[in-house]
């Protein structure tokens, strides 16, 4: 007998993390050719101990074993709302905030909020896959912006007009983006916003990398702009990065409360709450880590130096297209062979572990992901002796 599965699942790729993983599962790796892991964005330093000692703590108390509001804890919603207030320059309530399980999460909730089977959101290329995967697996349309490598970090107006339909329902940005690391200017922003809301569609806007931005000042003015044209807005943002917390899942949205309605009915019917102890670590983390918040965004820019410093000062034939928060998009030596071939090779020659571009939509081939963020500043070097040594073997 064969049991019949949701068919909109099955055709979606599977978790390309894990297929990268796979690449390397059983394997170990030498001294002197430690495994290189570039595939993951996870921050290679530990959440600050101050946290760790907080948790242990609230552990003990009988209410961290409860379920919160759906919502979210009310005093994180405040303290979130105070610190994206202080953030974007604006004054967010924090009855426009929910707290999610993780800004995968929040991406999910939003866009199923959003749009139905049939509908449209459209997408820029290179995307964050597990947009793509949500969307498709709920019959969601992924419109394609297509990469333009000369100008990753600039938003193309008339693309994005030209792909409006009556089924369209959303775009979403990731800025800074995952993968190119690029950042979008607060004026391409606040454009895309302009034609997207005379248009009744909303900007998804996910933030994750926020504190990790190269520019100084807020990243957009569109929190504080009046309600009705906020009200085309959805912001996502993540704990996982800033704070080191991957594990503890916890995200945020912040948006329109009409829209929150609609999205409290799903995030009960999910999860019921985020796990309260992460909240409790999120709080504190609000509350006593922007000191430590601050200086590990220093480390990050620190290595996106340094890794643009090693990619100009070798003879790779590797190209960097686009570097910033904590990933590299990177041009591979090899056209017409597929990234994934190219990315496999690197694991399994090189034993360094990257994802292909082809993850992260169509005509990416000629690309990879470098996450460096998991990596210190010295390993550079020798991430770069290994690529320069996989160009030799062609
Ligand atoms: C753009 C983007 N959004 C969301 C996430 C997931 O964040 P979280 O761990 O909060 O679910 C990631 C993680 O890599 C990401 O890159």
């Amino acid at each position: 007998m064969t049991f019949r599965h949701n068919s909109s699942v099955a055709a979606v790729n599977s978790p390309p993390i894990a297929e990268a993983q796979a690449w390397i599962r059983g394997r170990t790796f030498s001294a002197d050719k430690p495994l290189l892991d570039l595939a993951q964005a996870v921050p290679s330093y530990a959440p600050a101990e101050a946290l760790t000692r907080h948790v242990a703590t609230v552990a003990a108390r009988p209410a961290t074993s409860l379920y919160s509001a759906i919502l979210g804890i009310s005093e994180l919603r405040a303290a979130f709302a105070r610190h994206i207030g202080a953030e974007y320059g604006a004054r967010v309530s924090a009855e426009n905030v929910a707290i999610t399980s993780g800004c995968n999460q929040a991406f999910c909730v939003a866009a199923s909020a959003l749009a139905g089977p049939g509908d449209e959101v459209i997408v820029q290329v290179p995307f964050y896959f597990n947009h793509v995967m949500w969307l498709q697996m709920q019959g969601i349309e992924p419109v394609y912006l297509p990469f333009r490598a000369e100008e990753p970090g600039r938003l193309q107006l008339e693309a994005i007009e030209e792909r409006l339909t009556p089924r369209t329902r959303a775009m979403v940005l990731v800025s800074p983006c995952n993968p190119t690391g690029a950042e979008f200017s607060s004026a391409d922003i606040e454009a895309v916003h302009e034609l997207l809301s005379n248009r009744g569609v909303t900007l998804i806007i996910d933030e994750t990398y926020k504190d990790f931005r190269a520019q100084a000042g807020p990243p957009h003015t569109l929190m504080s702009q009046a309600a009705h044209t906020r009200d085309g807005l959805v912001q996502l943002f993540s704990f996982s990065k800033a704070y080191s917390m991957t594990g503890y899942r916890v995200g945020a949205i912040a948006c329109n409360g009409t829209l929150l309605t609609e999205i409290e009915k799903i995030l009960d019917c999910i999860a019921i709450c985020p796990p309260r102890i992460s909240q409790e670590a999120a709080i504190f983390a609000l509350e006593h880590l922007d000191e430590w918040r601050n200086d590990k965004a220093g480390l990050m820019k620190e290595r996106v130096e340094a890794l643009r410093r090693v990619f100009a000062q070798s003879n790779l034939s590797y190209r960097l297209i686009s570097s910033g928060a904590y990933f590299a998009y990177v041009r591979h030596p090899f056209p017409g062979t597929p990234a994934v071939e190219v990315a496999r090779g690197l694991a399994e020659r090189e034993n360094v572990l990257c994802l292909p571009g082809s993850f992260f939509g169509p005509e990416q081939d000629d690309y990879l992901r470098l996450a460096f963020a998991n990596l210190d500043s010295h390993q550079f070097e020798p991430m770069v002796e290994r690529l320069l040594a996989s160009q030799k073997r062609t």
